[in-house]
């Protein structure tokens, strides 16, 4: 069974979270975590004054996902930088020319997910997560979130992503905030998640 993590990151934050989401599926037996990342829609000069030039040549072995290969998958989660409360344009782009799965039915079914990563920790999160599902009802997939089952995001003792709607971290204003131990905790189990109730869609 392929669980597809297809992710958008510009300065490797949502990317850091998409290892931990593959590491989660992979505790599942029987099913393959396929790391993959949306095409970039930015000129190399646009990339270059945001400061995200190091950090998408650190991505380069990750291959750029296609449209078939998100067909073929059993299950997606999709990675995702918040931008204004919501999914990145990179991410947008790629679900707008998903036109074909969703005439034919191929993602009806299906388990979809999504984390995400914002500068701050009320910069939009769940809004982002919550909108992104939006498309994947429309696709016909059957959503999946980060339960409580996962208390690390109950916690107070510290400052952390993660939410009921999927598994979060916070960048920081200068992006100087990689995610915590906590905040990977919530992508493993997010990762297992999905994979095991794949696991169990598919028999
Ligand atoms: C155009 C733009 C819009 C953004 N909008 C938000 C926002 O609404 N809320 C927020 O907290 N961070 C916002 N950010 C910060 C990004 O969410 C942050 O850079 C990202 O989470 C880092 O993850 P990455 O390294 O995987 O790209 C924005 C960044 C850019 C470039």
């Amino acid at each position: 069974m392929k669980v597809l993590i297809v992710y958008y990151s510009m300065y490797g934050h949502v990317q850091r979270m998409a290892n931990a989401v593959a590491e989660g599926v992979a505790e599942v037996k029987g099913a393959e975590a396929v790391l993959r990342r949306v095409p970039e829609t930015l000129p190399a000069e646009v990339l270059e004054k945001m400061g995200a030039v190091a950090a998408q040549k650190a991505q380069e072995n990750v291959p750029v996902c296609t449209i078939e290969e998100l067909g073929a998958a059993d299950a997606v989660i999709f990675g995702t930088p918040t931008r204004y409360g919501n999914m990145c344009g990179q991410m947008r782009q790629f679900l707008d020319a998903t036109g074909q799965l969703w005439l034919s039915g191929a993602m009806v079914g299906k388990v979809g997910s999504v984390f995400t990563s914002s500068a701050t920790q009320h910069g939009g999160q769940e809004s982002t997560l919550l909108s992104s599902h939006i498309t994947l009802l429309h696709l016909g997939m059957v959503i999946v979130g980060l339960p409580y089952a996962f208390q690390g995001q109950m916690t107070n003792d510290e400052i952390t992503g993660c939410s009921p709607y999927g598994a979060s971290t916070i960048a920081g204003g200068k992006g100087e905030r990689m995610p915590s131990e906590n905040e990977l905790a919530g992508a493993r189990f997010q990762g297992r998640h999905v994979a095991q109730i794949a696991m169990k869609l598919s028999v």
